[in-house]
């Protein structure tokens, strides 16, 4: 079977795409209004796309038409967010955090995660989250349809020391226990079934 996505049904792209395309690691993102109020929002379309400069991306849609996530508003309103990964312990709170509260209300609270100072950006991290990155604002692009692509460039990098083994300089990633979103509406997956493929002499395995 084969289909043209390009005329599909939207609900029909969206689930093949979303059942294809994983899994996908999750961001809790952390940012701040003018008035410094504290919102968090998790996100799967997000990834790393270059370490050196460190960029990561996030595909982000709108409440209702013209009607930006706050996420997106925030970030356009400061130029700022924290990336902070999501470990199984605190999967559900992550959930809670897509609840739609009113404009301003603040997720952190409301699903009883923990906001910690950052060092370079304004919005706070999350304590419990075993990883936070601290990101600026490359570009917001808007690709149509009510979406945006964020482009953001991480400049300050935090991780429970728990999870690093400082003398080797490995970050533990089987301890880390970060999970990824699965398709549908509520599946996830452990990131506990890790093998190795070896890669072909000569291959870069520090580049990409
Ligand atoms: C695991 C998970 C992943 C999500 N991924 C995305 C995503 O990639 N893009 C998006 O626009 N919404 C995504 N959502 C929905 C947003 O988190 C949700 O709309 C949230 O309320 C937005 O909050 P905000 O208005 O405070 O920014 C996701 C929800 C969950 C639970």
């Amino acid at each position: 079977m084969h289909i043209d996505l390009s005329s599909a049904k939207p609900k029909d792209r969206y689930k093949f795409l979303m059942s294809s395309i994983l899994p996908r690691p999750i961001a809790l993102v952390t940012t701040q209004d003018d008035q410094g109020r504290v919102n968090a929002a998790p996100f799967s379309f997000f990834n790393i796309m270059a370490s050196t400069p460190a960029i990561i991306v996030l595909g982000i849609d709108s409440k209702s038409p013209g009607v930006p996530k706050d996420t997106v508003r925030n970030m356009q309103l400061t130029g700022e967010f924290v990336v902070n990964m999501v470990s199984e312990a605190i999967g559900e709170k992550m959930s809670l955090c897509a609840t739609p509260l009113p404009e301003g209300e603040d997720e952190l609270k409301y699903s009883g995660l923990t906001a910690a100072p950052s060092i370079q950006v304004k919005p706070p991290r999350i304590a419990e989250s075993p990883i936070n990155m601290e990101c600026r604002i490359v570009n917001v692009m808007d690709i149509g349809n009510d979406r945006n692509i964020v482009i953001g460039n991480v400049v300050h990098y935090h991780i429970d020391d728990q999870f690093y083994d400082a003398e080797n300089g490995y970050v533990l990633v089987e301890k880390l226990g970060l999970i990824a979103r699965m398709h549908g509406k509520s599946f996830y997956l452990r990131s506990k079934d890790i093998f190795e493929i070896e890669r072909p002499v000569g291959s870069s395995s520090i580049k990409v």
